[in-house]
């Protein structure tokens, strides 16, 4: 496309368009996605009629996900037609791991699939369509081979990047695909997480949120230099997070996202003693009711998440809770439904997601019996999301009159406007705020909503 813009004599500029769909997963793995294509030429464009290449990342985790992708190859097909057939059309993500074979099948304008484990080869799947040789499926789980080929240095786009640490769930929810879609649970090693997290400091980057499936599941073995005599020799959590905190530079670190059952003592106990730790845990429960969460095969109760909520607080008392919410699963009877809203209250969440049940394809809970209706789903979903939205607005509105430091992301909508997070994940709108982008700073709250605060800055930037 942009030939002007030519990075060698024998290597055009090509344009690159990635759409993510899904979790925190497929934001990290789009954006390495890029980073591996950087070197063959490919720069970020706008829209996709612009794009040499398209990537869908896609996700597979409700019926309605995965419905969008097809719907979006049918729009991508006639775009190629009119570009006559040069564009490339690429799925990755979860949808590319589960149904691979039946997108090739179904949408002949894909060129290729690449699933999560295995984007790091798409330099050699793009030779080979080039060659018009080899497989155009790659959907081997090969987490290790991934992180030890994706390129060290990473180009971030703002203050605050994800890294992932953990990948794949052995947990195997009986609700869930992603036990299916990304494999095994792998945790990176130290050292290589630390040299990302270094890399990004280095970038400019002030917040990382260390990203996986299960992230309060890695482990990782002590690196041979760097730990301290008193250290274990296996890490958790909660210690990856204090050598986080000790580069230079990072002023915010954040987890996400986390299963109840891994809640340890040492990630507990690193909300109240890390100063950059912010006071956020998204911990999600999916329902309030003990026969639901053993169907769903959760591994916890109501009252042992309560207690672990207890002792989250106990270390952070001002700590802002988020989860997620199932309603409708098999058997979920208006008993159960009220334990959940029970459970809701018994917290009290800053935010939260929820879900209709969505069957998904060759997981246990798709073939019970006393699959539940879809109008006692929604009227479920409207009393539950009622309830959550309520506490939001009260968690916000307790924040009008404070001063908070927000770190500052994007620009808002509308022209001057900057956008951030509080340390409690609360959206920030200021006006007159484009001098503080990429930047922390001091605000005054002084309007709130059930979604986020608007304030006026205070002082100057903080210094990189
Ligand atoms: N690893 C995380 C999140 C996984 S997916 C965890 O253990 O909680 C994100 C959310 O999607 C889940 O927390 C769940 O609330 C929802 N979800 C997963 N499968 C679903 C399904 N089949 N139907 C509806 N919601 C689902
Ligand atoms: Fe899915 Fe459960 Fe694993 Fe979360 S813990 S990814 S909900 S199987
Ligand atoms: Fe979706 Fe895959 Fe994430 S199914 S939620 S993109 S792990």
């Amino acid at each position: 496309m942009a030939d002007a813009n030519s990075p060698g004599p024998d290597r055009k500029t090509k344009g690159l368009f990635i759409k993510t769909y899904g979790c925190q997963m497929n934001v990290y793995d789009s954006e390495r996605m890029r980073d591996v294509l950087a070197p063959l030429g490919y720069a970020p464009v706008d829209a996709p009629d612009q794009a040499d290449l398209v990537v869908l990342n896609t996700c597979h985790i409700r019926e309605k996900a995965t419905e969008k992708v097809f719907s979006e190859l049918g729009r991508l097909k006639q775009l190629k037609e009119a570009g006559g057939g040069a564009m490339r059309i690429a799925v990755a993500g979860c949808v590319a791991q589960a149904e691979g074979e039946e997108i090739m099948r179904r949408q002949p304008a894909v060129d290729m699939v690449v699933g999560p484990q295995a984007y790091h080869r798409l330099p050699e799947m793009i030779a080979r369509l080039a060659r018009r040789t080899g497989d155009r499926l790659e959907t081997d789980f090969a987490p290790e081979e991934k992180f030890d080929a994706l390129p060290e240095a990473r180009a971030p786009e703002g203050p605050s990047a994800f890294l992932s640490v953990q990948e794949g769930c052995d947990k195997f929810c009986s609700f869930c695909v992603v036990p299916y879609t990304r494999g095994a649970e792998y945790s990176r090693s130290v050292d290589a997480i630390i040299a990302e997290a270094r890399s990004l400091a280095r970038h400019g980057v002030r917040e990382i949120v260390l990203i996986g499936q299960n992230v309060n599941a890695w482990h990782g073995r002590a690196p041979a230099a760097g730990g301290e005599p008193s250290e274990p020799s296996e890490w958790r959590l909660g210690r990856l997070i204090r050598h986080v905190a000790r580069i230079g530079g990072i002023e915010r670190i954040r987890y996400t996202t986390s299963h109840p059952g891994d809640m340890d003592e040492e990630l507990v106990t690193a909300h109240a003693e890390v100063a950059q730790l912010a006071p956020f845990l998204h911990l999600p429960v999916q329902s309030g009711s003990d026969r639901i969460l053993r169907a769903m095969n959760r591994r916890h109760t109501a009252e042992a998440y309560l207690r672990t909520i207890e002792r989250v607080r106990r270390a952070r008392p001002d700590i802002a809770l988020a989860s997620d919410f199932i309603v409708g699963f098999p058997g979920e009877s208006d008993r159960d439904f009220e334990d959940t809203l029970d459970l809701v209250r018994a917290v009290g969440f800053s935010q939260a997601y929820s879900f209709k049940y969505s069957p998904r394809p060759g997981t246990p809970a798709a073939g019970m019996q006393l699959q539940v209706e879809e109008a006692v789903k929604d009227e479920r979903l409207a009393r539950l999301q009622q309830l959550i939205g309520e506490q939001a607005s009260d968690f916000n509105t307790a924040s009008i009159g404070r001063r908070m430091q927000v770190l500052f992301t994007r620009p808002g909508r509308r022209q001057g406007q900057a956008l951030g997070y509080s340390p409690w994940m609360q959206p920030v709108h200021v006006d007159q705020g484009a001098s503080v982008l990429g930047g922390l700073a001091d605000v005054d709250i002084t309007g709130a909503t059930m979604s986020s605060l608007t304030g006026r800055l205070c002082g100057a930037v903080a210094e990189a």
